[in-house]
């Protein structure tokens, strides 16, 4: 489907973005190797969860969707059962990464794989760390998916520093520590989202610098109440569209504000953004808040780089927007991993960026742009990537006339009626 957006009339209301996605799959995930039933609010209900909870259900976990909640029917860590076909993570990095964590402790063999964009990437930044703890992980030459888990006689905690800044890899190894044989501890230089710690209720301390996580093998994991905040992520899309286009008023209510994911915030702000952060709130764990964003005058000579990367590491491509609508320069750099999601999400912002008339040098680990007046409209290529959709969706509302979003369907991964939100917004 290809999605036309006009040039838009001032954004104004109040919305609610969908759930969290990083932490609606750690909750199907816990919920499933936790003793008994638990209980999740603010699901998001897109495609990557869903596949996280079909990957379960194939290992013989049951949900159940009631109204607004839905009930995971945990068996304990060793309560799954061997799946007789191979595992579908779809497009989901986090599914087939963190359950790699799962399935080294399990006493069978699976085999887990996704869509044609998710068996292009890098898996050996999980099989490295999860083979030296004694799992026993087959993959394609290329170390990408399909990953086959076979049953490992035990695995042993490690001490492992993560050679590069990743929730995922940091997930996964916390995840095969409740199944290994003594105490794992992750390093991490550059802090990174922490839900998975959050969530176990595992203990972190800083010391010179590091983060430490640590996790205790053979832990019991009890079934638990988790309330999924809205996903700050999604919620990037809508504070831009409120900055760029003039005369807007957005509420976004009910926002995750958990520290390791909110960086964007500060950096839209730096930009000479309007947004009011409102009735801050702890729930499930999580700071919640309800977020005012103003129509502003942007200005940027921001280089985006070091410790604060794996924290923006999803709102690189909607802040290149706000830059673009910004008087000044822009530059990303240390962002090399950008290229190993769902898409290349360096050359995809930079395509994009250069049919809106812009000058980009694209590089290695990001791209630096000079803004100008009078950006086009374009036919924008989504990459079949959720995050480039909504991104340059957002971007045509900013530009004249008539843009177009090519496979503009791929929302669904992410943000199922995020096209419907804009609509509503213009109402
Ligand atoms: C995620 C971690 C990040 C992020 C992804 C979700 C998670 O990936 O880009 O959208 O839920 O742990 P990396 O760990 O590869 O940086």
């Amino acid at each position: 489907m290809d999605k036309s957006i006009s040039a838009s009339k001032p954004l104004s209301g109040e919305i609610v973005v969908p759930g969290d996605k990083s932490i609606s799959h750690r909750s199907v995930m816990i919920g499933a190797i936790a003793v008994g039933t638990s209980e999740i609010t603010g699901f998001l209900h897109a495609a990557d969860p869903l596949s996280t909870i079909s990957c379960f259900h194939s290992l013989g976990i049951e949900h159940r969707f009631e109204n607004e909640r839905l009930f995971i029917f945990g068996k304990g860590l060793h309560g799954l059962q061997h799946a007789s076909t191979a595992l579908d993570a779809g497009n989901s990095g986090t599914t087939i990464r963190l359950m790699s964590g799962i399935l080294v402790g399990q006493k069978f063999a699976t085999t887990i794989t996704g869509d044609e964009y998710l068996v292009k990437r890098p898996m050996k930044r999980i099989i490295d760390p999860l083979s030296t703890m004694g799992a026993r992980i087959t993959a394609t030459e290329s170390k990408t998916a399909p990953l086959t888990i076979l049953p490992a006689e035990r695995l042993n905690a490690i001490d492992y520093e993560l050679p590069i800044a990743s929730a995922q890899v940091k997930s996964a190894v916390l995840f095969a520590g409740l199944y290994a044989e003594g105490t794992t501890r992750v390093i991490e230089r550059e802090p990174s989202r922490d839900h998975t710690e959050r969530m176990l209720g595992l203990t972190s301390q800083t010391v010179d610098g590091k983060t430490i996580v640590t996790v205790d093998g053979g832990r019991k994991i009890s079934a638990g109440v988790f309330a999924v905040p809205g996903d700050p992520s999604s919620a990037a899309f809508f504070i831009v569209a409120g900055l760029i286009v003039p005369g807007s008023e957005i509420l976004i209510k009910n926002v995750g504000m958990n520290p390791t994911r909110v960086g964007f915030i500060s950096i839209l702000k730096q930009m000479g953004a309007f947004i009011s952060i409102e009735h801050e709130r702890i729930v499930g764990g999580e700071p919640l808040a309800d977020i005012v964003v103003r129509s502003s005058n942007l200005h940027t000579d921001l280089v985006l780089d070091g410790a604060i990367i794996p924290n923006i590491i999803d709102e690189i491509p909607i802040l290149s927007i706000a830059a673009a609508f910004a008087e000044g320069s822009f530059q990303v750099c240390d962002a090399q991993d950008l290229r190993n999601k769902e898409t290349d999400r360096i050359e995809a912002v930079c395509d994009n960026l250069r049919k809106m008339g812009l000058t980009v040098d694209g590089a290695k680990d990001g791209f630096a742009f000079h803004s100008k007046n009078n950006l086009l409209q374009g036919e924008f290529d989504s990459y079949d990537d959720h995050r480039i959709a909504m991104a340059f969706g957002i971007a045509s509302l900013g530009l004249k006339g008539t843009s177009t979003i090519k496979n503009a369907e791929c929302v669904s991964i992410s943000y199922p009626s995020f096209w419907e939100t804009i609509q509503a917004l213009q109402r």
